[in-house]
C-alpha cells in the first residue's frame, strides 16, 4: 500500500493547484487522474490561449446556492497571486478586454508552469490511474486499477461534467453523495442556445453572423459579441446568459447596444430617401443580417411608413427569444451546480462532517461568468485547501 499525506482526485487546474500548495508546505501529495495527460482542459481553454484569469474578479460574478461562500478562497487567492505565478515562470501574457488574462503564446505553458511547480514541491503525479473505489477507515483509502493508496486526507477535485468526450465525469459528485454531503442540481452553462420553428428558420441563414449585443436574461445583462449558428445562438453574450437561463424563459437581445434604432431610422428616411433599408440597415449591421432584416423590402426609405420603421426599431434593439434548450454538455465550457456548498468550510473547503475530505474547483457548487473566473475560482479552491492539508 502506497501511503501519503494527502490523494487528490484530479490533475486539473484545481487539483495541481492544491497539490502545488500542499506540497510546498511539506506534505507528501499524490494527484491520480485517469486522463493520459495533467491539464487536459487546461490546454484547450480560451481558444487555446488560456484565460488564465480576470483581475475584475468579485464574488459577484459568480453564481453559487450561497453566494458568500467564494468570498474568503477569492479574497486570499488573487489573480495578482496568479499572475505572480505567470511572471516568475516568464510566461507572456496580454489583457484582451473586459479583465480578461491570456497566455500570448499556448496554454500549454501554463499546464508546465503547474507541473514543475508541483515537481519542484516533490508532488508524484500519477496519469492513466482508473478509480474505483473510495473508501474511509482510520484513513482515506483509494482502490485504481494500478493499485491502492492511502491517506488521511483525499481531495475531489475531477471538475464538472461539461466535455464527457475529454473525460469528465460525475465522480466527485458521485462519492460526494456517499459521504453523505449534499449536491445541488447540475445543469450545463457557458453553452450555446438551441432554438426551434421561425425563429431557427431566421437564424439558420445568418449561421456565422457575429455582432455585439447586450443579452438579458432574468436579472442579468452582458454587453458582449453574439453568434448566429446553425443551432441557434452563440458567442460570449449568450453564452453568459445561457448561466441564468432556464427552459420556459425568454432572452431578449439588443443588437444595436449603442444606437437608438428609431432615430436613426428615422434620420435617414430624413437624409436618404432614395436609400434602401438594407442599405442603411448595414451601416449598423453585419450585411447579412441588413438583408434578413429589410425582408425583401425593396422599396427607398421615403416610401417607408413611420410604424414599419418603428417596429423594426423594436427589433433591433428589444429582440424576445424563446430558447427550445441549450446544446449541452458536449458544448457546455461549464456546469452549474455541484457539491453543495452547505457541506464544505468556506476557509478550508474541507467537508464539515467528514474531517479530511475536501472538495475544490468546479465539482463544487461555485460557477463563473466566461472570461477566466472559472480558472480563478480553481487557483482559488484549490490553494485554499492547500493551505489545510
Ligand atoms: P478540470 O476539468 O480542469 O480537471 C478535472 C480533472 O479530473 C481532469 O484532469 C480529468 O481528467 C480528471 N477526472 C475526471 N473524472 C475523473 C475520474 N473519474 N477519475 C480520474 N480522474 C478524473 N475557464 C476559464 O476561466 N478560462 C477559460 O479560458 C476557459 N476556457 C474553457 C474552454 C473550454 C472548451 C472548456 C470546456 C472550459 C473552459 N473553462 C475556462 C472552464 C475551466 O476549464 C474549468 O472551469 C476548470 O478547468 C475547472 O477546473 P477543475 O480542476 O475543477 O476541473
Amino acid at each position: 500500500m502506497n501511503s501519503f499525506d494527502v490523494v487528490i482526485l484530479g490533475a486539473g487546474a484545481a487539483g495541481l493547484m492544491c497539490a502545488m500548495a500542499a506540497g510546498q508546505r511539506g506534505r507528501r501529495v499524490l494527484v491520480l487522474d485517469h486522463a493520459n495527460q495533467a491539464g487536459s482542459k487546461i490546454l484547450i481553454s480560451g481558444g487555446g490561449r488560456c484565460n488564465f484569469t480576470n483581475r475584475d474578479t468579485v464574488p459577484e460574478r459568480f453564481f453559487s446556492e450561497n453566494p458568500h461562500f467564494a468570498k474568503s478562497a477569492l479574497r486570499r487567492y488573487t489573480p495578482a497571486d496568479f499572475l505572480g505565478l505567470i511572471e516568475k515562470h516568464r510566461i507572456a501574457w496580454h489583457e484582451k478586454t473586459l479583465g480578461q488574462l491570456f497566455c500570448d503564446g499556448s496554454a500549454r505553458a501554463v499546464v508546465a508552469m503547474l507541473l514543475a511547480e508541483c515537481e519542484a514541491a516533490g508532488v508524484v503525479i500519477r496519469l492513466n490511474h482508473r478509480i474505483l473505489d473510495v473508501s474511509r477507515a482510520e484513513r482515506f483509502r483509494v482502490d485504481t486499477d494500478r493499485g491502492s493508496f492511502e491517506a488521511p486526507a483525499v481531495v475531489l477535485a475531477t471538475g464538472g461534467l461539461s466535455i464527457p468526450k475529454m473525460g469528465a465525469t460525475d465522480l466527485s459528485l458521485r462519492l460526494a453523495k456517499r459521504f453523505g454531503l449534499a449536491l445541488t442540481p447540475t445543469r450545463p452553462a457557458l453553452v450555446p442556445l438551441t432554438f426551434a420553428g421561425e425563429d431557427l428558420a431566421m437564424m439558420q441563414p445568418l449561421s456565422g453572423v457575429a455582432l455585439d449585443s447586450l443579452a438579458r436574461c432574468g436579472r442579468g445583462s452582458f454587453r458582449e459579441a453574439m453568434l448566429f449558428t446553425h443551432r441557434g445562438l452563440s458567442g460570449p453574450a449568450i453564452l453568459q446568459v445561457s448561466s441564468l437561463w432556464r427552459e420556459g424563459e425568454a432572452i431578449t437581445l439588443d443588437l444595436l447596444p449603442d444606437t437608438d434604432a428609431l432615430a436613426f431610422l428615422l434620420e435617414r428616411k430624413r437624409t436618404r430617401p432614395r436609400a434602401e433599408l438594407r442599405t442603411v440597415l448595414a451601416e449598423l449591421v453585419p450585411q447579412r443580417l441588413a438583408l434578413a432584416l429589410a425582408a425583401g423590402a425593396t422599396r427607398p426609405m421615403a416610401e417607408l411608413p413611420d410604424r414599419e420603421l418603428r417596429r423594426l426599431a423594436e427589433l433591433l434593439k428589444n429582440r424576445r427569444l424563446l430558447p427550445s434548450g441549450t446544446e449541452g454538455y458536449a458544448k457546455a465550457e461549464v456546469t452549474l451546480g455541484g457539491i453543495s456548498t452547505t457541506a464544505l468550510s468556506s476557509q478550508t473547503m474541507e467537508a464539515t462532517a467528514v474531517p479530511g475530505l475536501f472538495a475544490i474547483g468546479e465539482a463544487v457548487d461555485v460557477t463563473g461568468w466566461l472570461g477566466g473566473y472559472n480558472f480563478q475560482w480553481a487557483w482559488a479552491s484549490g490553494w485554499a485547501a492547500g493551505q489545510a492539508l
